[in-house]
């Protein structure tokens, strides 16, 4: 695992949308995992002033889609990047390939889509408080496959109040870890202090189910980009 420990947030979501751009520059044809959540916001923003040229050989996998919502609904996934990164960049919705979360054979239609393109260059990562990555919620075993997932009412309560109707669905569609760990590069960003506990659990801990991160813990690319208050519980000078 390799730390990033930056100086602002704005220097840590800087150093990971670098990250992702140089990915994309070194190989245009980048199949590139994409995560969703209020940290990865500023790295859309920041995607997006560097403009569509280099994405347009770019092919893209998102990591869950909630269970049980309309089409388009306002606070599904897929609208999340829609309106953070689709339609600002102007990308073709057929360079992205979104959880079916509306299918019964969802999750396997899923798994053979990334098998097919080759598989994840770089898969980008969010955290939940409680340390879990994509929605696979604490309990989550190390080899699971994208599958459908219940949501833990920390979860829920986290992410209510990005519902309008403030009526969260209860399940989810995720990439599995087995399936994110067969990415070739994972990147998770981590900033705010609400994440300072799982960052610290992180540190001293692996392959634990009750924290879903330590699984990735021993990927050999991959990197942990921290803001000054995700990392205010760890202490890496020792
Ligand atoms: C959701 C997503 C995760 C994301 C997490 C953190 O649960 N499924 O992929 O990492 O939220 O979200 P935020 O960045 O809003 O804290």
């Amino acid at each position: 695992m390799r730390i990033i420990q930056c100086d602002s947030k704005e220097e840590a979501v800087s150093t990971v949308a670098s990250m992702l751009l140089e990915k994309i520059e070194s190989k245009p044809n980048s199949v590139i995992g994409l995560a969703t959540g209020r940290t990865m916001e500023p790295v859309y923003a920041q995607l997006v002033k560097s403009g569509p040229d280099k994405f347009k050989k770019t092919f893209f996998f998102m990591l869950d889609e909630y269970v049980g919502l309309p089409l388009n609904h306002p606070s599904s996934f897929k609208h999340y990047i829609k309106s953070h990164l689709i339609n600002p960049l102007g990308l073709l919705e057929s360079q992205f390939s979104f959880p079916p979360a509306h299918l019964s054979e969802g999750a396997s239609h899923y798994e053979t889509s990334i098998k097919e393109s080759g598989g994840i260059d770089f898969q980008l990562l969010g955290i939940g408080k409680n340390g879990h990555i994509g929605f696979n919620e604490p309990g989550s075993e190390k080899n699971s496959r994208t599958r459908i997932v219940k949501l833990t009412n920390e979860t829920i309560e986290a992410n209510r109040d990005q519902f309008v109707d403030k009526n969260i669905p209860t399940d989810a569609l995720s990439m599995g870890i087995g399936t994110i760990l067969e990415g070739k590069s994972l990147v998770l960003l981590a900033t705010g202090k609400s994440k300072a506990d799982a960052i610290k659990y992180l540190m001293n801990h692996h392959d634990d189910p009750s924290c879903p991160v330590t699984f990735l813990k021993n990927h050999p690319h991959f990197t942990l980009v921290l803001d000054p208050e995700a990392a205010s519980k760890i202490n890496l000078n020792i």
